[in-house]
C-alpha cells in the first residue's frame, strides 16, 4: 500500500520553477497558504510513477510577479491586485513504493526533478505519522520509541528508530531548564516499556530519585552516613572499592606530579600493589588469574599493606660502607609526601565509598554480584530488580567525579567485552550532566584525562560490543569532541549560548542549515531531532513523562510571597558537619 494517496483537489498549488533542488510552487488558495509553515514537510508528484518528492519549506512569499523570486517581501501598498502566492521549497528526497521487495523506501537522493505544473501537496496528520514510521524505519507492529508529537501537526507521532538511535550513540543537548532531564526521563520510560529493558543512567544531582516503579532500579554510591550503616548492595547502596580502579587511575590519585619523586613513588606503588593484590591469590583455585596477572587484574588488596611497605621503606636505613655503619636507604624520606596523601584520603569520610568499604566489597565475589546489580535485566533470576538501573552519585565529591563515573563505564565495557557474542545484552548508559566528567579541556594523567580515554573507548567501539552511549549536557562545547563526533543521533532543545550552538550546528547535515536557526527559539520541551534513528530532522515536542525527574527549580518570587517564614539553619549546620543531610 502505498502511503501518500493524494487526489489532486487536495493539491497546495503547482511547480512554477525548478532549479537543481529548489523548487517554487504557486498556492491559487490563500487558506491554504496560510496554514503552510517554514519547515513543514511536502510532497511533489514525480515524473517518474511510483516516486515521490520529498521537499521542505523554506521560504514563503506574497509577491506581485514572479520575476524577482529572490527578494524579500515587499511592503504592502506595493502589492497590485494580482499577486502571486509563492512557496520556496527545498527538495530533500525521494520516496519509492517499492525497491525489490521492499515497500515504502526513502531515499536522501533526487532521482527525478518534479516537472512544471506538477501538484505539490502539504505533508500532514495521518500521512505524516506513516511517513514517518517510513524514514525511521520503524515496524509497523510491537511497541515503538516516540518521543513525542510534531510540534507544527499535533496529530502526527515523530518516531524514532529505537536501534540506530542506541546502536550509533546519542546526544541530547539545551541549555539547563530546556528540558533534557524529563527528555531522559521520557526516553527512559519508553525503554521500560520492553521486557529486557537494560539502561543505566549516571544521576549526578540526585535529580532521578521520584522515578519509582517496577522497571526502576536505585543505587546510591555511598555518602558518609552509610559507613557505619553497614548498609550495601542489597539495600541500594553502592560502594566502589580502591581496589577496582586501574594502576594509572590510584597514581592520579596519591601521587602529585609536581613533587620530585613522583616517578620514584609510582614506581614503588607499581611493587607494592602487585605484591598485595598477588597476596590475594595464593590459593590454588586463583592459580589462572595469578599466571596471567596484570597490575590492573581487577583483585582485591589490602591498601595497608601498601601502607606498611611504603611506611618501611620511607624510614628504611641499610648497612654503609664502613662495617657497622648505617646509611639511608635509596627511597629514604622519598615517600613521606605520598603517605600522608594515602592517609588524608583514606580517613576521608566524603571518600568512604572507595577507603571504607564493608568487608563483603573485599571479596572476589562481590564484583560478580555488583555487576550483576548494575546489569542484569529486570527478568533476572533472582529477585526482580528493574531494567533501568539509576545511579546517584550526588554524594560523591566533584573532584573525583569524572574517576568515579568512568570506573563504572569502564567495568561495565569490560564486562561486555568479555561476554561471549551470542549472551550479550545491549545496554545503554545515559551520562547526564556530561560536561563534568568527559570535558574537552583534561590536564593530562588527571583523573579527567582517564575519564575521557575511557569514553572515548567506549563511543569509539561500543557498537562492536553492544554499548550504546546517550551524552546529556548544557554545554556541549564543554564535552569531549571525539566522544561528541561518534554520537550519530542528536536531540537539541534549545540552546541560548552561541558556541554550543556552533558545536551542534556541526554535527547537523549540511543541507538542513536553516535548522540550526531553530536552536535558540525552541520552547521548553521541544527538540530537534536528527540523525540515524531519525533520517528527516523533525521538530518534536517531548511528551512529558508520567514520572518527572526533581528539576529543582526554586520559585524565588513566589516563595517569598508565601505568609509562613521558611529557614533551618540549626539543621543545616549539622548536616554540613557530619557532611550527611540524612
Ligand atoms: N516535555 C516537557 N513538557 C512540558 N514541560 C517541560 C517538558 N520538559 C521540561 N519541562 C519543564 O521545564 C522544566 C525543566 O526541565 P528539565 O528537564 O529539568 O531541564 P534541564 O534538565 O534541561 O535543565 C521542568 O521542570 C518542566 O517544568
Ligand atoms: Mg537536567
Amino acid at each position: 500500500m502505498t502511503i501518500f494517496d493524494f487526489v489532486d483537489t487536495d493539491a497546495l498549488g503547482c511547480v512554477i520553477s525548478v532549479d537543481t533542488a529548489a523548487v517554487v510552487i504557486r498556492v491559487e488558495d490563500l487558506d491554504r497558504l496560510k496554514r503552510l509553515q517554514v519547515n513543514r514537510l511536502v510532497v511533489l508528484q514525480s515524473s517518474k510513477s511510483g516516486q515521490h518528492l520529498i521537499g521542505v519549506v523554506v521560504k514563503i512569499t506574497r509577491k506581485p510577479d514572479d520575476r524577482d523570486l529572490e527578494a524579500d517581501a515587499l511592503s504592502e501598498e506595493d502589492l497590485p491586485p494580482n499577486e502571486n502566492n509563492l512557496v520556496k521549497i527545498t527538495l530533500i528526497g525521494t520516496l519509492l513504493d517499492r525497491v525489490g521487495e521492499q515497500r515504502n523506501v526513502f531515499r536522501r537522493t533526487l532521482e527525478t526533478v518534479p516537472e512544471i505544473e506538477a501538484n505539490c501537496f502539504s505533508l500532514e496528520g495521518e500521512r505524516l505519522t506513516r511517513f514517518m514510521q517510513v524514514i525511521s524505519n520503524v515496524e509497523t507492529d510491537g511497541p515503538k520509541l516516540s518521543l513525542g508529537n510534531f510540534t507544527l501537526d499535533d496529530d502526527a507521532v515523530a518516531y524514532l528508530n529505537g536501534n540506530k538511535l542506541f546502536q550509533r550513540h546519542a546526544i541530547v543537548v539545551g541549555s539547563t531548564g530546556s528540558g533534557k532531564s524529563w527528555t531522559t526521563a521520557r526516553l527512559l520510560e519508553q525503554i521500560a516499556e520492553l521486557p529486557q529493558a537494560n539502561a543505566v543512567l549516571f544521576d549526578i544531582h540526585g535529580e532521578y530519585r521520584p522515578l519509582v516503579s517496577d522497571a526502576f532500579h536505585h543505587l546510591k554510591v555511598a555518602g558518609p552516613s552509610d559507613i557505619e550503616s553497614g548498609r550495601g548492595l542489597d539495600d541500594g547502596v553502592l560502594h566502589l572499592p580502591y581496589w577496582l580502579l586501574g594502576y594509572e587511575a590510584l597514581v592520579s590519585l596519591f601521587v602529585d606530579r609536581s613533587d620530585q619523586n613522583a616517578p620514584n613513588q609510582s614506581m614503588i606503588m607499581t611493587r607494592t600493589i602487585t605484591e598485595a593484590k598477588k597476596a590475594n591469590l595464593a590459593a590454588p583455585e586463583f592459580k589462572e588469574i595469578l599466571d596471567n596477572f596484570t597490575i590492573d587484574s581487577p583483585v582485591p588488596f589490602d591498601i595497608d599493606m601498601v601502607l606498611v611497605e611504603l611506611k618501611r621503606l620511607d624510614e628504611e636505613m641499610v648497612a654503609g660502607a664502613r662495617a657497622g655503619s648505617e646509611k639511608q636507604g635509596p627511597y629514604h624520606g622519598k615517600m613521606s609526601r605520598l603517605i600522608s596523601r594515602l592517609e588524608a584520603k583514606r580517613t576521608d569520610r566524603r571518600l568512604a565509598f572507595l577507603f571504607q568499604p564493608p568487608a563483603e566489597c573485599m571479596q572476589m565475589e562481590w564484583l560478580e554480584k555488583m555487576v550483576h546489580n548494575i546489569v542484569a535485566g529486570r527478568g533476572a533470576k533472582d529477585g526482580a530488580k528493574g531494567g533501568i538501573k539509576i545511579i546517584d552519585f550526588s554524594e560523591v565529591p566533584s573532584d573525583i567525579l569524572p574517576l568515579m563515573v568512568s570506573l563504572l563505564a569502564q567495568i561495565l565495557f569490560s564486562t561486555s567485552l568479555w561476554t561471549k557474542q551470542e549472551k550479550r545484552h545491549p545496554i545503554a548508559l545515559m551520562c547526564d550532566e556530561a560536561h563534568l566528567y568527559i570535558p574537552e579541556r583534561a590536564q593530562a594523567d588527571s583523573g579527567d584525562s582517564i575519564a575521557v580515554e575511557i569514553f572515548e573507548r567506549i563511543a569509539k567501539e561500543g557498537r562492536k560490543y553492544g554499548i550504546g552511549l546517550v551524552v546529556i549536557s548544557q554545554r556541549p562545547s564543554e564535552v569531549n569532541r571525539t566522544v561528541l563526533s561518534q554520537c550519530n543521533n542528536v536531540i537539541a532543545m534549545r540552546l541560548t549560548n552561541g558556541d554550543d550552538q556552533s558545536v551542534i550546528r556541526k554535527l547537523l547535515p549540511d543541507s538542513l542549515g536553516s535548522f540550526g536557526d531553530l536552536l535558540p527559539v525552541l520552547d521548553v520541551g521541544e527538540a530537534l531531532v536528527v540523525g540515524d534513528a531519525s533520517l528527516l530532522p523533525t521538530r518534536v515536542r517531548i511528551t512529558e513523562p508520567t514520572l518527572k525527574p526533581d528539576s529543582q527549580t526554586v520559585a524565588f518570587w513566589d516563595r517569598w510571597n508565601e505568609t509562613e517564614p521558611k529557614s533551618d539553619t540549626t539543621n543545616a549546620i549539622k548536616s554540613w558537619r557530619k557532611q550527611s543531610s540524612t
